[in-house]
């Protein structure tokens, strides 16, 4: 795909992988408009990348339906159109524990940024795209857990994922059904552990979504329990370069795939062992213990 002159919008494109995708988009020619909540750290990234190519930065909060549109009337009156649409900011309600430990709030808080939080900026910018009749792409971002399998200990986030990945399998099956020049994608970041601002998501948080109760500890959470986790699994356990992730997924996009992201290969025997669980009735195998 020819990227030079393309615009492009990734939601959470401040820090993480979201950058990593700014980083991609830019080097390959686009101009990127950045949506994000964390307005310090956006202006650190725009001021930082500049010297990549053409890109700014609007303060959007992906959970609210206005702000949604604020930022699509900034960027159509601005840049005219969108080419490449990432819906890739998102948040982990945080801390694992048990399912029946979490809290309405914990729910209400994910829920809104992952799921009405990527369902609103398609919803927001895809018929504009439709009208405007040219070709372009939306990219979920979904993850491994909840898009391939459940992690148990992260049920909220999981179930926000899987919510992620079946919009847009539905998607990208009823837009493959029109005359739509539009594709849609679902991204798993991979590859490896992927140290970005998810593990403090909750720096985030709107007070009106905090938790009643203070969180019980729980394994798995922490950054190195998490190693620990992926290399008993012999899935690989380095550190992710971000920059390399995203050039990934723009090579996974050339390539015309719908799943975007490195090792989905590695899923292949757990998702045959899930296939059969189901096919049986039984429960079936999960991502990490
Ligand atoms: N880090 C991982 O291991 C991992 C794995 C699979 C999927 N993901 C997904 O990748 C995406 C990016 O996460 P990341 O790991 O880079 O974390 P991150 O915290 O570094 O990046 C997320 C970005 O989203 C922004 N954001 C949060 N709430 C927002 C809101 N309401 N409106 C607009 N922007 C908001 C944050 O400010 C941040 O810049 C998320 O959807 C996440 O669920 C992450």
């Amino acid at each position: 795909m020819e990227y030079a002159g393309k615009i492009a919008v990734v939601t959470g494109g401040a820090g993480g992988i979201g950058r990593g995708l700014v980083v991609a988009l830019l080097t390959r020619g686009a101009q990127v408009v950045i949506g994000d909540i964390e307005v310090p750290q956006l202006n650190a990234t725009v001021e930082a990348l500049s010297e990549l190519g053409q890109v700014r930065g609007i303060r959007l909060d992906v959970s609210s339906g206005e702000s949604l549109e604020a930022f699509a009337d900034d960027i159509y009156a601005n840049e005219g159109r969108v080419d490449l649409l990432f819906a890739n900011a998102g948040v982990t309600s945080g801390g694992g524990g048990l399912p029946w430990e979490q809290e309405l709030n914990d729910w209400r808080w994910c829920f809104s940024v992952n799921v009405f939080g990527c369902a609103g900026t398609v919803l927001t910018f895809l018929p504009r795209m439709l009208a405007a009749g040219g070709e372009g792409e939306i990219i979920t971002t979904s993850s491994g857990d909840g898009g391939v399998a459940p992690v148990p200990h992260a049920s909220v986030y999981a179930a926000s994922k899987a919510a992620v990945s079946c919009f847009t399998e539905a998607l990208a099956h009823q837009l493959q059904k029109t005359e739509a020049k539009v594709g849609a994608h679902v991204f798993y970041p991979g590859g490896g552990l992927l140290d970005t601002g998810l593990w403090t998501a909750q720096r985030n948080r709107p007070e009106e979504l905090a938790r009643v109760k203070p969180r019980p500890p729980a394994p798995g959470t922490t950054f190195a329990e998490f190693k620990a986790q992926l290399e008993q699994l012999g899935l690989p356990a380095d550190v992710v370069d971000l920059d390399w992730l995203g050039m990934k997924v723009l090579e996974d996009l050339d390539e015309g795939k719908f799943i975007l992201g490195p090792n989905i290969e590695k899923f292949g025997p757990l998702l045959h062992e899930r296939a059969d669980a189901i096919a049986a009735g039984q429960l079936p195998p999960t991502l990490l213990h």
